[in-house]
């Protein structure tokens, strides 16, 4: 029946935390526990839930069921008569949901914590009864849907006679028919809930149980919503579990009803030594696997988790150490046997998922990482603090996941692991990402340049894109000193990178300066200075440009670059722009190195342009005086030739130069 309904309930209430059954030796307990169908929780404190990181932390790693320890009670929650206070319990049931953690609602009726408004007030008996009603569907009513038990009568048994004590309030005020009430009011405020009656002393044989026994089977005989009985077990170490408990769990799912262990502890007589913790380790062992041994058991609850919270010390005199978590929070070897057992005979989990990358974008992070063998799914984990506690926020089915909703500006730390029908997986190498607004900006490598007159530099400008920013950046210059030109290699980008060089010709001011690299792209502009500084020393890498007037008649014109050069020239480019003046027209072309030199020209109203350009690929050795010739045609008047002007920009050495002119 158990296995059953708590795989269902899991589901339901905490489907996340399905996905993280995993089988890996050391896994927390609610790994291998869910991979079995069985709650593992404990009673929560909540003044260290709200003020110790490691209480809370340990509750969400260890278990996936919860339960108050004062907080859902009378007292608690319904401080006077018209008055209830939510604050603990709504905060514990967010804690639960958000970490796929089951809650048990403990408790409804019981004769302690109840509030002195009810007590001594003169209540007649169809006011208390009103007043119960109000109290359960209020507070059931409140957390319909999201409790999967609730303790709705506690304590209610005689441990002398097996029948109900007469000395409470509640037997007092309204008769024994108090007890099927509240079960009837609890149901009709959520039907979905299992309900309880929990007491001590309820898990053997003898006059306590078989009072239970009676009081619950008058209840299902009756037709009362009863779902199950919470044996508490508060017990005194050494404590085995024997046959009683098995055939009193038998007789219960007899009619029809599951049990939980649902307050344990084994309080050791002080001081505590390892032999006591290894008796101790035996109680809680043993409590495990009668759970999964007998099919009706839901739940094993410790009342609290660990020695430094426990109500133990104060009220048990000379005893102590009564859970499975030290003082500080260190596993004891109650914790590891129970861990032993619920890890027995499951199957292998996948490997670390390998290879995790995360890449930042505007309120998310893309992660990716190398598919795991034989994984199914895998879960997404998530921490501000590098090396966690890690929450798990999201599973993926492939290798990917994309975490959204994410704050600009605040770093993540991210680990995944794989899951299979076996377990899960450890979890991967963690790798951090900060989500921050889509854009961009630019930076010089190197920052400043120093370039000769005549010669050119270049810087690489990097572009940081954040947020996911794709769009192309478009680049522009300013700043540029007189006789200094810029130009960006590739003018537009995609990309990560572009080249800026900066040529400065043979009559460049000479001086410091800073150029501005401005980018635009996506509606942003970003900018980055380069310092630039150009030097009076001519640097022409050997090469000598000479114009020359081959002719200059009035009707035929002949212009010529002559370029000479002491090393391999692997980049030339020659442009001769001549003036139109009267009659003046583009008459040919030539050159004196060959077919490595591609030629061609174009004209306009006010000028003839003429392009040689050495092929990409080809290598010109040293040579004096190759020719680079353009020809004019004149109508009989001399053609004035000293608005005519050429460039010659070339690459030797690895290094660009330009050399502008006129004739
Ligand atoms: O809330 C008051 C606080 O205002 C006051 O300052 C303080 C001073 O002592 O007391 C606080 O109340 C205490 C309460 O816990 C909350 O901390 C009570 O004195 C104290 O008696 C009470 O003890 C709880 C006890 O139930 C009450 O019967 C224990 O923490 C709690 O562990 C225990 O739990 C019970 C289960 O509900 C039912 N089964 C037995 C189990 C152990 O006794």
């Amino acid at each position: 029946m158990r296995r059953a309904r708590a795989g269902l309930i899991i589901v339901a209430v905490c489907s996340v935390f399905l996905l993280a059954a995993r089988a890996v030796v050391a896994a927390p307990l609610r790994t291998s526990a869910t991979a079995k169908g069985l709650f593992v929780g404990a009673a929560v404190n909540m003044t260290p839930f709200r003020n110790e990181a490691i209480y809370s932390d340990t509750l969400r790693r260890e278990l996936n069921l919860l339960v108050a320890e004062n907080a859902f009670k009378f007292d608690a929650l319904h401080p006077a008569q018209t008055t209830f206070n939510f604050t603990d319990a709504d905060a514990l049931v967010a804690f639960a949901q958000a970490n796929g953690m089951a809650i048990r609602g403990h408790t409804l009726v019981w004769s302690n914590q109840i509030p002195s408004w009810l007590t001594s007030g003169s209540f007649t008996r169809d006011q208390v009864i009103a007043i119960l009603r109000d109290h359960i569907m209020t507070v059931v009513g409140r957390y319909r849907g999201k409790i999967l038990a609730w303790d709705v009568v506690n304590e209610a048994i005689d441990g002398n006679t097996g029948q109900l004590r007469t000395d409470t309030f509640w037997f007092q005020k309204i008769g024994p028919e108090y007890v099927a009430m509240a079960f009837q009011f609890a149901h009709e405020a959520d039907p979905g809930a299992i309900l309880y009656y929990n007491d001590f002393e309820a898990e053997g044989s003898g006059t306590k149980s078989d009072g239970v026994f009676n009081l619950v089977s008058g209840l299902v005989n009756q037709g009362a919503p009863i779902g199950g009985v919470g044996w508490q077990m508060h017990k005194v170490n050494p404590f085995r579990i024997t046959a009683a408990n098995h055939t009193n769990a038998q007789r219960l799912a007899a009619l029809g009803l599951e049990i939980s262990i649902t307050e344990m502890d084994v309080r050791i007589p002080l001081p505590s030594d390892a032999q006591k913790l290894q008796d101790q380790a035996l109680a809680y062992s043993d409590a495990v696997t009668f759970c999964l041994d007998e099919p009706n058991c839901a739940a094993l609850v410790s009342w609290g988790f660990t020695d430094k919270f426990s109500w133990v010390p104060g009220t048990f005199n000379g005893f102590g150490d009564a859970l499975m978590f030290d003082m500080s929070y260190q596993p004891k070897p109650a914790y590891t046997a129970m861990q032993t057992v619920l890890e027995a005979g499951l199957g292998n989990a996948p490997p670390v998922p390998t290879g995790l990358q995360a890449t930042a974008g505007s309120g998310q992070v893309q992660l990716t990482w190398n598919a795991s063998a034989g994984a199914t799914s895998y879960n997404v984990k998530r921490t501000t603090t590098s090396g966690g506690p890690y929450t798990t926020v999201g599973s993926s089915t492939t290798a990917a996941f994309t975490n959204t909703g994410l704050t600009n500006g605040t770093t993540l730390f991210f680990v995944v692991s794989a899951v299979n029908a076996s377990g899960e997986s450890a979890n991967s190498t963690q790798v951090s990402a900060t989500p921050q607004a889509a854009g961009f900006s630019l930076s010089a490598t190197p920052a400043s340049l120093t370039i000769n007159r005549g010669a050119c530099g270049t810087s690489t400008i990097g572009i940081t894109r954040t947020g996911g920013f794709t769009a192309g950046v478009a680049f522009t210059v300013g700043g540029l000193p007189s006789g200094v030109t810029a130009s960006f290699n590739p003018g537009t980008t995609t990309g990560a990178t572009t080249l800026v060089t900066a040529c400065a010709s043979a009559t460049a001011a000479v001086g410091a300066a800073t150029l501005t690299v401005s980018g635009t792209g996506g509606g942003l502009t970003q900018t980055t200075p380069v310092g630039l500084t150009v030097t009076s020393t001519a640097d022409t890498g050997g090469v000598t440009v000479t114009p020359t007037l081959a002719a200059n008649g009035p009707w035929f014109n002949e212009q010529q670059v002559r370029v000479t050069s002491t090393a391999n020239l692997t980049a030339l480019s020659i442009t001769i722009v001549i003036q139109r003046t009267a009659g003046v027209s583009f008459s040919g072309q030539y050159n004196t190195v060959g077919g490595q030199i591609a030629q061609s020209n174009t004209s306009t109203a006010g000028a003839v342009t003429y392009q040689f350009t050495l092929a990409a690929g080809q290598t010109l050795g040293p040579a004096s005086d190759r020719v680079f010739a353009a020809q004019t045609s004149g109508s009989g008047t001399a053609h004035p030739t000293s608005g005519d002007t050429y460039t010659v920009t070339y690459t030797t050495g690895g290094q660009s130069f330009v050399q502008p002119g006129h004739f």
